[in-house]
């Protein structure tokens, strides 16, 4: 499976497993953006994960947003285990956007770890 070399992956069982503060840590600690690769619908092992994780993304681009990131630094692509070439594509495609968008610039937004559980629990996120 062939993508671009400056994309990092991070297995995790299933999308539905993606918590929005692990996309929160990842771009505090020096992403660019985040990629989230889940099973096609009605494909997910788990049966809804990935579906949990596709209504999880409107509360993470807006938690994003309101830290000053550009939502587009996060995206959510059906894109299963045996989709190799497709696979390479997307993350190719992702990482020319978010080259295009630049470094994300961490001194534009202070993270504050207390503020960003305060805005998931507004928001309803949960963490299951
Ligand atoms: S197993 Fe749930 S999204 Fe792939």
């Amino acid at each position: 499976m062939k993508h671009a070399s400056n994309a990092r992956i991070i297995r995790l069982m299933c999308s539905g497993r993606v918590d929005p503060q692990f996309i929160v840590d990842a771009l505090a600690k020096g992403a660019d953006g985040v990629l989230i690769g889940g099973c096609h619908p009605n494909d997910c092992h788990y049966v809804e994960g990935n579906y949990k994780c596709q209504r999880r993304l409107p509360i993470t681009k807006k938690l994003v947003t309101e830290m000053g990131i550009d939502p587009r630094r996060v995206r959510l692509e059906w894109v299963s285990a045996s989709e190799g070439v497709r696979f390479g594509q997307v993350v190719g495609e992702f990482t020319e956007e978010i080259r295009a968008l630049g470094p994300l610039q961490l001194q534009e937004w202070s993270f504050d770890r207390a503020g960003a559980d305060a805005q998931l629990a507004r928001h309803g996120g949960d963490h299951a």
